[in-house]
């Protein structure tokens, strides 16, 4: 099934409170609304969201540096996953961090089972480039490293 009103825009002050409800219901360690808002100002970072007319369902985030772009806080509401949100989202957000940020390489880390972010990642073109050991907490688990060159 897919979301037929869906949009994708980039982060407002007022998506602020929306955006740490879906950061809540995703991770065990969510962002706070601060850090959240730090982003939007932050001249080097882009935000985006997911609305399904109207509604935001999801957020993205991706932090330059030196041509690099770290994908941060991948996360679809858990009632609109499955239908195609995530990928849109990130393919978005790449091709918009690749021309306004000048990103030419994106990476990212994601926790060893979170077995449904990795099929998204690598059916978008992310290959596995190594472990870090023990980085997550809440659980403690290994992260996996990709990268999209
Ligand atoms: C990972 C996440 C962002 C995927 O979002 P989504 O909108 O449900 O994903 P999509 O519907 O766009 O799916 C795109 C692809 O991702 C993969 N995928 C998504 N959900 C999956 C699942 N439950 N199991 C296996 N593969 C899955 C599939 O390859 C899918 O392609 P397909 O539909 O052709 O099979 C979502 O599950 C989520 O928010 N999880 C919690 C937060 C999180 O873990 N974020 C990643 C942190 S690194």
């Amino acid at each position: 099934m897919s979301v037929s009103g869906l949009m994708v825009r980039k982060m407002k002050k007022e998506d602020l409170d929306r955006v740490s409800q879906i950061e809540k219901e995703c991770f065990s360690t969510p962002w706070s609304r601060d850090a959240f808002e730090d982003m939007i100002d932050n001249p080097l970072a882009l935000y985006m969201v997911a609305e399904d007319n109207g509604y935001v369902v999801a957020n993205c985030g991706v932090i330059s540096a030196a041509g690099e772009g770290d994908i941060c806080n991948v996360a679809v509401d858990p009632a609109y996953r499955k239908r195609g949100i995530g990928e849109k989202l990130l393919s978005e957000i790449m091709n918009v961090a690749s021309k306004e940020l000048l990103v030419e390489a994106f990476t990212l880390e994601v926790r060893a089972s979170n077995k449904a972010a990795i099929s998204l990642y690598e059916k978008l073109g992310f290959v596995n480039e190594g472990i870090r050991p023990g980085f997550y907490t809440s659980p403690k688990e290994d992260a996996v490293i990709f990268w999209k060159r």
